[in-house]
C-alpha cells in the first residue's frame, strides 16, 4: 500500500513542513497522479506568505504537477489509465482540499485539466506547462466575461483556440512580459491560432519569445520601446489590433499599456492582476482567473498531439532546484527573489 507525504503550510508566513498526508481519493472525473515533478508559480508565494486563496490550515497548495497516473475516477476511465504519463493542473486554490494541492507525492487533478505527456518529454520539462496553459487559454479565448474576483470581470477577447493545423488570421496581439511563464505560453497559443504576436521582454530573452512564435520582440529597458511597439502594431494594412495581454500587470506596465492602447484606438487589456480602475471607454479591461473550463477543449484535443508534434513547447525551460519535497521551501524562496525566462521545478 502506497503512502503519501506533503509539504504542509500550517500557518501563513511560515516555512512548509514535510509530513504524512492522506492518500488522495479521486472523484468521478478526477485522476490521482504520483508526482514526479512539481513547479512553482508566483501565486504559490502569496499563498505561503499571506494565505491568499487558502481556505483551511493546514494546507497543501501548488498548481503544477507531472507524473504517473495511480488512480482513475469512474468517469475519467475513457481518457486515462493507471501508469499513463501525464501533466496536470492542480486546483486546490478553488477547492481548498489538501488532496488537490501539488506539493505532495500524490495529487488529485480533474481529468479535464490533465493530458498525456509524450514519452519524449521528461516530467521536469512537462511540468512547466499546465497552469500557464490554462491561464493563457483564459486570457485568449473567453468569449463572455465572467468574474475573476468581486467587481473584476475576466477579459473576453474571444480569440480562437490554438490549432494543430497551420492557420492564419488578420489579428495582432501584444504580449507584455513575453518571457514569463504565462506570457510565453500565451504567445505560443496565440501564434498557434494564427495571431500575430508582438512581445515585450528583455533582450536576452528575444530568442525564447521568437521560439514561442512572436513575430517581433522589443526590449522594455530600451528608451523609445513604446513607440517601436506602437509602430509594429499599427504597421500592417488590413490587420486588426485586438489588444494587450499584460503578464506583468504593475502600475508601470498599466501606464504603458494605456499609452499604447490610446495610440492604437483602444482594445482589450487582459491583465493578470486587477486592472486599473479607470480606463477610457474604448478599452475593455479585465483580469484572468486561471481555473476556467474554457480550457477543457484545449486540454482534451490539443495538448498531447501538439506536444508530440513539437507545436507546443514546454517553455520557459525548467530550473531544477532539487529532488524531494524538502526543496519546495528553497524553490519558493528563489521564486520570490525573481526569475528570468525559467520555471522553478522540484523533482520528486
Ligand atoms: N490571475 C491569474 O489567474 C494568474 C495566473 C497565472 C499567473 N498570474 C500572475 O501572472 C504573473 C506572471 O506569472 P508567471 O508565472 O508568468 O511569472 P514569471 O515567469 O515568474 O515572470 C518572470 C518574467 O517576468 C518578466 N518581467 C518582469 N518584469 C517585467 C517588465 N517590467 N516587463 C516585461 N517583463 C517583465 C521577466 O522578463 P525578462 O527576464 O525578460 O526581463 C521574467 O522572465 C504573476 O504576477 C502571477 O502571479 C496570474
Amino acid at each position: 500500500m502506497s503512502s503519501n507525504k506533503a509539504a504542509w503550510l500550517n500557518k501563513a508566513g511560515t516555512p512548509l513542513e514535510v509530513g504524512e498526508a492522506p492518500l488522495p481519493v479521486p472523484g468521478p472525473n478526477e485522476i490521482v497522479i504520483q508526482n514526479a515533478a512539481i513547479a512553482i508559480n508566483p501565486l504559490d508565494c502569496h499563498m505561503q506568505d499571506h494565505g491568499v486563496f487558502v481556505q483551511q490550515f493546514p494546507a497543501i497548495f501548488g498548481c503544477d504537477v507531472a507524473g504517473i497516473v495511480s488512480e482513475v475516477g469512474t468517469e475519467a476511465q475513457g481518457r486515462f489509465k493507471k501508469g499513463d504519463r501525464v501533466l496536470g493542473h492542480a486546483i486546490n486554490l478553488v477547492t481548498g482540499k489538501p488532496q488537490d494541492g501539488a506539493y505532495a507525492l500524490y495529487t488529485a487533478v480533474p481529468a479535464d485539466k490533465a493530458a498525456i505527456l509524450p514519452d519524449s518529454i521528461p516530467f521536469t520539462q512537462g511540468v512547466v506547462a499546465a497552469f500557464a496553459l490554462e491561464a493563457a487559454v483564459c486570457a485568449l479565448s473567453v468569449k463572455t466575461p465572467g468574474i475573476a474576483m468581486p467587481g473584476v470581470p475576466t477579459p473576453a477577447l474571444g480569440l480562437p483556440y490554438p490549432s494543430l493545423q497551420s492557420v492564419s488570421s488578420n489579428k495582432t496581439l501584444i504580449v507584455y512580459g513575453g518571457s514569463s511563464s504565462v506570457g510565453s505560453m500565451t504567445t505560443q497559443l496565440a501564434a498557434a491560432a494564427g495571431i500575430k504576436v508582438i512581445a515585450i521582454a528583455s533582450e536576452r530573452n528575444f530568442d525564447l519569445c521568437k521560439s514561442c512564435g512572436a513575430s517581433e520582440v522589443f526590449d522594455y529597458h530600451e528608451s523609445g520601446f513604446v513607440e517601436k511597439v506602437i509602430a509594429a502594431a499599427s504597421s500592417a494594412q488590413g490587420r486588426e489590433f485586438v489588444g494587450i495581454f499584460d503578464a506583468i500587470s504593475t502600475q508601470e506596465t498599466y501606464d504603458i499599456d494605456l499609452k499604447i492602447l490610446a495610440k492604437l484606438g483602444g482594445g482589450h487589456l487582459a491583465a493578470v492582476h486587477p486592472p486599473p480602475p479607470e480606463v477610457p471607454e474604448n478599452v475593455k479591461a479585465g483580469m484572468i482567473f486561471a481555473v476556467n473550463d474554457v480550457a477543457t477543449p484545449v486540454w482534451k484535443e490539443y495538448v498531447t498531439p501538439a506536444l508530440e508534434s513539437g507545436k507546443l513547447k514546454c517553455l520557459p525551460p525548467p530550473t531544477i532546484v532539487g529532488k524531494g519535497l524538502e526543496y519546495v521551501n528553497e524553490a519558493l524562496a528563489k521564486s520570490k527573489a525573481g526569475v528570468s525566462a525559467t520555471k522553478l521545478v522540484v523533482e520528486l
